[in-house]
């Protein structure tokens, strides 16, 4: 088995759930000629089994080990690289304990779920010389990619403003309340275990990173005033011992979902985890409904919502720049984590980019597209992870930097909801270097006069106001996307 230099790379998994499928699945099919995957180790015997059986077909050497075994797995196996999959209150320790036995980590976002643990991280990091790589399969989603490429391209020029509204859907947002990221000290809240990936975006995106943040958040549909609302005020702890099923939208049958009875329901035995308790129970101690305003070292104000019983899934953006404004419109095929079904995919009726130049026509571009969860963006992630090496000219891998930072805007939200005050983000941390694609600003830019060609009555759009069609003659990786006037083709 060669790899990178023909040099054999072994790896080891920890935390065997919904998520480590889409890397076991890629040892045992894509990559199975090119990377080896030797043990495994979780708290829950019954799901070890399960994904032992699935990688002995390809590994039938691969060893099974307890979490409490976790050190002697290292020992035994020596792996180049231990990919962490387990509950986000679980990572750090898990980062650690690999990067002290002298392995690098591929981790599953979030980095951490808080300060403290984010600075052990830091410092066994700087103590070993080790890597960690956190996977921010977003960054690679072809809509997200395209952002960046456009603001790198100056587009809009320099990014003054970001407004992100981010919608989970009654489906999706509410199954976070029925799991362990119901409580904060496993997930850290939405603020951390959701929103890293939308804080990571907005980092990557600006080149910068949070400097201040402000927020407020409650638990405002989740509760026991909506289960009242609805009628379900008499609903049980979990959706398997509940009564009211043929009146609640949330219920859950676990019985019937193949996927997540095999994954869950048969290995209760094992660790007693409910994956099904009721969306209305009092223990739950995260927000579903959070706003921040946060200022980047660039001076780039971010506005940022987060609801989690929207009616439709995806996210509304604006960026707004010195040359004019960026506008995403996204729509999401909803899901629920190991249902099997593919996450995140994009819906194209719904989803669009335009681009509104100041004084000039707006247009709207063709979105870019891909196969697959997440908007196709784990397939070309996995593709990074354990395929040849490619040229990657919009940095989209993210070393432990970067999954500090995407973490700490919201642990800051986190602390500024609990202490009603603006959170400074460089009080958490110390000794977080800068990422390395952040980029100091100098005020240089220079905005050549282009008359003006757009109308405006009294404020109302007239039809030169709406965006008119791009369509782009080349894609990433090549050439540049730079917009000329002559590319607009009127629909
Ligand atoms: N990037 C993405 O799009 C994405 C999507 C889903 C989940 N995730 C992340 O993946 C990770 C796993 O999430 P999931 O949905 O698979 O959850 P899950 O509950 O399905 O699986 C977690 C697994 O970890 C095991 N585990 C829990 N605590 C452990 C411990 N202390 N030691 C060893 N094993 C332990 C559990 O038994 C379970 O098998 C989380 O960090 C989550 O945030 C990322």
């Amino acid at each position: 088995m060669y790899r990178r230099n023909n040099i054999v790379k072994k790896y080891v998994l920890v935390g065997v759930g919904g998520r480590s499928m889409m890397f076991t699945e890629a040892f045992v099919e894509k990559y199975k000629g090119i990377s080896q995957i030797v043990a495994i180790c979780d708290i829950n015997n019954g799901r070890l089994d399960l994904a032992a059986k699935k990688l002995r077909e390809v590994f039938p050497a691969l060893k099974c080990y307890s979490a409490e075994k976790f050190d002697e797995m290292l020992t035994a196996h020596r792996p180049d690289t231990v990919i962490v999959a387990t509950r986000d209150c679980s990572h750090d320790d898990y980062i650690c304990r690999s990067l002290e036995a002298g392995c690098d980590v591929i981790t599953e976002k979030p980095m951490t779920i808080d300060e403290k643990k984010c600075q052990r991280i830091v410092d066994t990091i700087k103590k070993t010389g080790r890597s960690v790589r956190v996977t921010f399969n977003y960054r690679y989603s072809p809509p997200r990619s395209q952002i960046k490429k456009l603001l790198m391209d100056g587009v809009i020029g320099k990014v003054l403003s970001v407004n992100l509204t981010w919608f989970l859907d009654t489906n999706h947002g509410a199954d976070y309340f029925r799991r362990w990221h119901s409580n904060k000290e496993n997930s850290g809240g939405l603020l951390v275990h959701k929103a890293t990936h939308h804080f990571d975006l907005i980092n990557w995106w600006l080149s910068s990173v949070p400097k201040t943040v402000f927020a407020r958040g409650e638990r405002v549909f989740y509760n026991a005033q909506q289960a009242n609302r609805c009628g379900l005020s008499d609903h049980a702890r979990r959706c398997l011992d509940c009564k009211l099923s043929d009146r609640c939208n949330f219920y859950l049958d676990m019985r019937h979902v193949p996927l997540i009875k095999e994954l869950y329901l048969d290995n209760e035995k094992y660790d007693g985890y409910l994956r099904d308790l009721c969306i209305f129970r009092d223990d739950i101690d995260i927000e579903d409904l959070v706003g921040i305003v946060a200022q980047y070292r660039n001076g780039a104000i971010l506005t940022y919502n987060l609801t989690a019983f929207s009616p439709w899934e995806g996210y509304r953006l604006d960026i707004q720049g010195t040359q004019g404004k960026l506008e995403q419109l996204c729509q999401e095929t909803s899901y629920i984590n190991g249902d099997g079904t593919v996450q995140g995919g994009f819906i194209a009726a719904g989803t669009s980019l335009k681009i509104y130049p100041h004084f000039q026509t707006p247009y709207e571009i063709p979105v870019w597209s891909g196969k697959g969860a997440h908007g196709g963006g784990d397939i070309l992630m996995l593709d990074d992870i354990f395929g040849s090496p490619k040229e990657d000219p919009l940095k989209r891998v993210a070393d432990y930097v970067q999954g500090a930072y995407s973490i700490l805007l919201g642990v800051a939200a986190n602390k500024s909801i609990k202490e009603g005050k603006m959170i400074n983000i460089d009080d958490l941390v110390k000794d977080l270097p800068a990422p390395d694609f952040e980029i100091e600003q100098e005020d240089n830019e220079i905005i050549p006069f282009v008359k003006k060609t757009k109308l405006m009555s009294g404020g109302i759009e007239t039809k030169a106001n709406i965006p008119q069609k791009v369509y782009e003659k080349n894609t990433f990786p090549a050439g540049n996307l730079r917009i000329k006037h002559s590319d607009i083709v009127s629909i």
